[in-house]
């Protein structure tokens, strides 16, 4: 077990790199501290799960062109319920959300082209029109 601060912990992205879940108690985290945990997610495995209480990416994410390299494109999320009485911090019911490695859509983009514009034309096509 290693005590520390996952955010200044050398061997952590190694660790990371072999895990096949990875589960964040992250509901009180502000969004500083959940967008540097999300950058050392760019090596998980694929189909990693990552659960947690906010969820990294948002639900409606979509690859474009100024998103694609980013960790968020490589998540596949799913939100999921939890009832009343069912978790020992809250009677309250709630969410979490299941983050899947998952880099076939952002492949699927490069391969379509690689750099496609918003309107869904490549540049490549823009520029042949030109
Ligand atoms: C909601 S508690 C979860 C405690 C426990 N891991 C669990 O799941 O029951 C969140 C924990 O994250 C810790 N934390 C916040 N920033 C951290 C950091 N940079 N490195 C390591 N732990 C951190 C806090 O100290 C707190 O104990």
């Amino acid at each position: 077990m290693i005590h520390g601060d996952f955010l200044d912990t050398p061997g952590l992205p190694a660790i990371l790199a072999r895990a096949d879940v990875v589960l964040v108690n992250n509901y009180a985290f502000n969004s500083s501290l959940n967008q540097s945990l999300l950058q050392l997610f760019l090596d998980l495995k694929e189909g990693c799960k990552i659960i947690s209480l906010k969820t990294f990416v948002s639900l409606d994410h979509k690859i474009n062109v100024r998103n694609a390299g980013s960790v968020e494109s490589i998540l596949r999320v799913k939100k999921y319920p939890y009832y009343t009485n069912a978790v020992s911090w809250t009677h309250n019911g709630g969410e979490y959300f299941i983050a899947t490695v998952d880099r076939s859509a952002m492949q699927a983009f490069w391969a379509n082209g690689g750099a496609m514009l918003d309107d869904g034309t490549s540049r490549r096509s823009s520029t042949r029109r030109r």
